[in-house]
């Protein structure tokens, strides 16, 4: 049996139905694209017959994406197979993923129905879907709670009917691994067809045990994985792509492999939550921001020396640029140097002992220390006479019923240049303005605004991340102004790559 694992992501069709997720068409493309670049084999895009906007967005992304096979969701109705067929008219490669409730909950009190009808309706469904493409998915819903007899019943049919994928989803998360696994090997041992078909896992994570129950399922003979990242998905969310992408790719001992690129994952994961405005817990395996963070000396003592002391999965191979080393008062000097050299600083020996001293007096009062902090124990501005780009003055005018304005002046390597815009607020416009005089193309990632006490007359903290050229950068200042704190913070990011 080959061992390539079919990754099919269904981040923006189960993922997208979680309530206050919901993207538009022109996000839903872009989101599209980025699975695209991570390779996956089978993008699910939508249930076209559930409204005008999931149709039209299967419409668009069939047009815009190419490599993958696009797939879109149906139930077992003729009209809702017609609209999916319309909807993949200009897909390259389309799969119609049809399907029905196949447990007696879903029987009895969903359909009011007979095992006899549903096996009657499921082959009459992928049997029509046949005639508009030959890639059909067939899923029993409810599968984790259907009686295995039945199940390899309803899947020998499905595949007799033409389907060339069967999904056996756990829609509820109700198993258990050892369970799920007993339910693929039952079928690929008592389905007389089933060599005819890829066995698909679909696992809800209800009971926290979804990317568990999908290793269960491949090591028992399923070849398609149903996933979305960040594991996002109705209730407590589906199977998360980057667990068993890096599961896949960690544990040598198990021979399955997918085609994931790795190092898309991380910069995937954060479109994902910027998108659809859902943070990513911070200790989500894989993509968590304390993932790979370390924080007591002996672990950080040992990363440093080896990074295999403590770390299963070098963070790079995500595409995260460095092992977080959280610094924190049990920290040691070997790991404060190594976060001056991560931001480019490079200490004295005596430099560093004056900045160990005040941070392990700062490290006493703060739980975290930051980036930000460590710029300023060793003086916030310290590289700023070294820059090429300096703030020389701002304007900002914004109130109710007025549209922002700002005015910016730099000094660009000694010559002063100025430009004024409008923004959606204060300092969008001043963003726009210094955009206008560096002529870069510069994509704000992450912004972020702290007060170090609670008072109206405390210091803001801006914290920035940019992209440019595929590169990240990050850029800090503090300012009782905080416009002039975020626009004096988009310089310093900016000053790393001009
Ligand atoms: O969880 C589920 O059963 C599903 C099917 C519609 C595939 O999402
Ligand atoms: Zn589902």
């Amino acid at each position: 049996m080959e061992n390539k694992i079919y990754v099919f992501d269904t981040t923006l069709r189960d993922g997208e139905q979680v309530p206050g997720c919901q993207l538009n068409t022109i996000e839903k493309i872009e989101l599209a694209r980025s699975l695209e670049m991570l390779n996956v084999d089978i993008i699910e895009c939508g249930f076209p017959a559930s409204s005008p906007g999931d149709f039209n967005s299967v419409v668009e992304i069939s047009k815009n994406v190419t490599e993958p096979v696009i797939c879109a969701l149906t139930r077992a109705v003729e009209s809702d197979i017609d609209a999916a067929k319309e909807a993949l008219h200009y897909a390259r490669r389309k799969r119609i993923h049809t399907g029905i409730g196949t447990s007696d909950y879903h029987i009895k009190y969903k359909f009011n129905s007979t095992r006899e009808e549903i096996l009657e309706r499921a082959a009459k469904a992928v049997g029509y879907a046949r005639r508009f493409t030959d890639d059909v998915e067939f899923y029993a819903e409810d599968a984790g709670r259907t009686d295995n007899d039945f199940l390899a019943k309803v899947i020998e049919t499905a595949i007799a009917a033409g389907a060339t994928t069967v999904n056996i989803p756990d829609t509820t998360g109700y198993c258990t691994p050892w369970e799920y696994g007993e339910k693929i090997s039952y079928l690929v041992n008592n389905v007389p067809n089933i060599h005819k078909a890829i066995i698909s896992t679909h696992c809800h994570n209800d009971l926290g045990m979804a990317t568990a129950n999908t290793i269960s399922g491949i090591m028992n003979g399923a070849r398609q994985v149903e996933v979305t990242v960040n594991g996002i998905g109705e209730r407590a969310g589906n199977t998360s792509l980057e667990e068993v992408a890096m599961t896949l790719k960690c544990r040598k001992d198990l021979p399955y492999y997918t085609e994931i690129k790795h190092k898309n994952i991380y910069k995937t994961s954060r479109l994902v939550s910027t998108l659809m405005r859902m943070p990513v817990q911070p200790n989500k395996a894989i993509v968590g921001r304390n993932a790979f963070a370390h924080s007591s000396g002996i672990h950080q003592d040992g990363v440093l020396k080896n990074k295999e002391s403590y770390e299963i999965i070098d963070p790079m191979d995500v595409g995260i640029n460095d092992s977080l080393i959280a610094l924190s008062a049990r920290s040691g000097r070997a790991a404060l140097k190594h976060h001056y050299e991560r931001l480019g600083i490079n200490l004295t020996p005596d430099e560093l002992n004056e900045a160990y001293r005040k941070f392990l007096m700062l490290a006493d009062r703060k739980k975290d220390i930051n980036d930000a902090d460590l710029r300023v124990i060793v003086g916030v501005n310290r590289n700023e006479a070294t820059r090429r780009i300096r703030l020389k003055f701002l304007q900002v005018m914004c109130g109710k019923n007025s549209v922002p304005m700002a005015t910016v002046k730099l000094n660009i390597d000694g010559e002063i240049c100025q430009a004024t815009s409008s923004g959606n607020g204060p300092v969008d416009a001043a963003f726009t303005a210094v955009k206008k005089l560096i002529n870069r193309k510069i994509v704000v990632e992450e912004f972020l605004v702290q007060a170090i006490t609670r008072g109206c007359d405390d210091v803001g903290k801006v914290h920035i991340q940019v992209e440019n050229r595929g590169n990240t950068y990050y850029g800090f200042s503090a300012n009782t102004d905080i416009v002039t704190a975020s626009v004096e913070a988009f310089i310093d990011a900016i000053s790393k790559f001009i």
